[in-house]
């Protein structure tokens, strides 16, 4: 059977049972995923993602209070009683290293939760794109998942989605069949950009992928709450060197390990 490579432009666009057997990708540029990277990167231990607010606090009490950071937003501002909020610059070594992030955010951790029947899972950002298309180019059936913003296509979650296609095209060796999704995902990419710069041969600079994050659904809200310099964290392509892996059955994020 040939190889699959699909794009979901929203979680409700596939059931959760038709990731069986798949590796999933799931995609919350602004900001969720973008946060997660983040967070491992400033040496998270570990990032577990909750469904509902009363998921975290109850989830914290099993641990002492050093162990952890309770993080994560509701209409896009932290949430009471949490330490952090959303904002992928604020998860940094003294806040989060040696610790475990209990997460919610709106839409991202809820496509993580719509992921959990994959054979396994990655999160993905622009942060850490080519470390996850490494760990995607042997895998012969790719489901990418977007979160999207309150049920809608977010255009940051699709960019990303399309460059991924892209690179896994042109890095790997498969010939895979496609849905249409993933079909047109990679065409709006490869239209954002200077060819060129869509295909990697010259540098994307994060000004510029901003600009067009910016113009996204998702990025309304953020650019309406001062938000403004978490887009900029977010276009910083490839600035981490580290793919995270969600454990579906112990449900935590980690760097993935080979
Ligand atoms: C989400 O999961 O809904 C987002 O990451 C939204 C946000 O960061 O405000």
């Amino acid at each position: 059977m040939k190889p699959t490579l699909s794009v979901y432009a929203l979680p409700r666009y596939v059931e959760p049972e038709e990731l069986a057997g798949t590796t999933a990708v799931v995609i919350d540029v602004l900001r969720a995923t973008t946060t997660i990277a983040y967070a491992l990167e400033a040496g998270a231990d570990e990032i577990i993602p909750c469904l509902e607010v009363s998921d975290a606090l109850t989830l914290a009490e099993q641990f002492s209070a050093d162990e952890i950071v309770l993080g994560g937003e509701r209409e896009g501002v932290a949430i009471d009683g949490f330490q952090l909020g959303n904002s992928p610059e604020e998860y940094s070594p003294d806040r989060v290293g040696g610790k475990t992030v209990l997460l919610t955010t709106t839409n991202g951790t809820r496509a993580m939760v719509h992921a959990r029947r994959a054979d396994e899972v990655l999160v993905a950002a622009f942060v850490d794109a080519s470390a996850v298309v490494a760990k995607l180019l042997d895998r012969e059936k790719i489901s990418i998942l977007c979160a999207g913003t309150d049920g809608r296509i977010s255009e940051d979650d699709v960019l990303l989605a399309g460059m991924l296609v892209d690179q896994i095209h042109r890095r790997g060796g498969m010939v895979y069949q496609q849905n249409a999704q993933a079909i047109t995902a990679r065409e709006f990419w490869l239209n954002s950009f200077a060819l060129p710069q869509a295909l990697g041969v010259e540098p994307l600079h994060a000004d510029h992928l901003a600009d067009e994050l910016r113009k996204s659904f998702g990025a309304r809200n953020l650019i309406a709450l001062g938000f403004d310099d978490d887009i900029l964290a977010a276009a910083q392509i490839d600035r981490f060197d580290m793919a995270p892996r969600l454990d579906t059955t112990t449900f935590r994020i980690r760097k993935a390990e080979g």
